[in-house]
């Protein structure tokens, strides 16, 4: 059965909107685990505009999954990861200019500093995910600078309309999952998922772990964090 991380950026952006204490993203992450969650997510951007480095070092502390912490190649980040030591670091491309994250990591572009960053992070013991396009070019590469999993970026198969374009992006997560899973890697997949899409990978047993942030937020703002973690937790089970 795949995993649910659950990304809780975006109960921080609600906070950050209004500059308050609440609501707190670790006393999201604490329902959400007591809810099912397999592990909690945080992005550290580089312009703090969500997540805060004292939500990071309390995460640290109550998260009793697996912290996951998002963030950028830089020495900035890979010092923060070091001395927070969460249970898995999910390496991202990162503009500040952008909404989100847009567009996988280009392990080919960026391959020496990615390199360095996952011997300096495994060499403390913190498992290294690499967030990446659905190319088989990037997976190998992934393999190669000893990445321990793939995080598949699905956001081009959820954001698209046209049901050919969808099908297509689709076989590509699928063989891009194949492939990773041949070479060994974890593989998890994440971007844009929402309670319809997630259905729409069933039996494709290859994937570890979903990694879902802004529709489960969205919709615990409707009916609560606890029941939006479960609802999605039950239908990842039943994949
Ligand atoms: N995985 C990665 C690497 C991301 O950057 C994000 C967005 O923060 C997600 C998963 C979650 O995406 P969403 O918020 O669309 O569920």
């Amino acid at each position: 059965m795949a995993g649910l991380a659950v990304n809780i950026d975006h109960i921080a952006t609600l906070r950050q909107a209004r500059g308050t204490r609440y609501p707190d993203p670790v006393a999201a992450a604490m329902i959400a685990e007591m809810a099912g969650a397999d592990g909690i997510v945080a992005h550290l951007r580089e312009d703090r505009r969500h997540i805060q480095d004292r939500d990071i070092r309390l995460l640290r502390q109550v998260v009793q999954t697996r912290l996951i912490l998002e963030m950028g190649v830089t020495p900035e980040m890979v010092g923060i990861a070091l001395d927070v030591k969460p249970e898995v670091v999910t390496l991202v491309p990162e503009k500040r200019e952008e909404l989100t994250t847009e567009g996988g990591l280009d392990l080919i572009v960026h391959r020496e500093k990615v390199s360095e960053a996952i011997e300096n992070l495994r060499s403390a013991g913190i498992l290294v995910s690499v967030f990446i396009d659905p190319d088989v070019e990037q997976i190998k590469v992934a393999h190669r600078v000893n990445a321990d999993m793939v995080e598949i970026h699905t956001g081009a198969f959820c954001d698209e309309v046209s049901p050919s374009k969808r099908e297509k992006a689709f076989a590509d997560i699928v063989n891009a999952a194949k492939v990773a899973s041949k070479l060994r890697l974890g593989v998890n997949a994440g971007h844009g998922i929402c309670y319809n899409s997630i259905k729409e990978f069933a039996g494709l047993k290859e994937i570890d772990e979903f990694s879902i942030g802004h529709s489960i937020v969205s919709r615990a703002s409707m009916v609560g964090m606890e029941k939006a973690v479960r609802e999605m937790r039950t239908l990842i089970s039943a994949l």
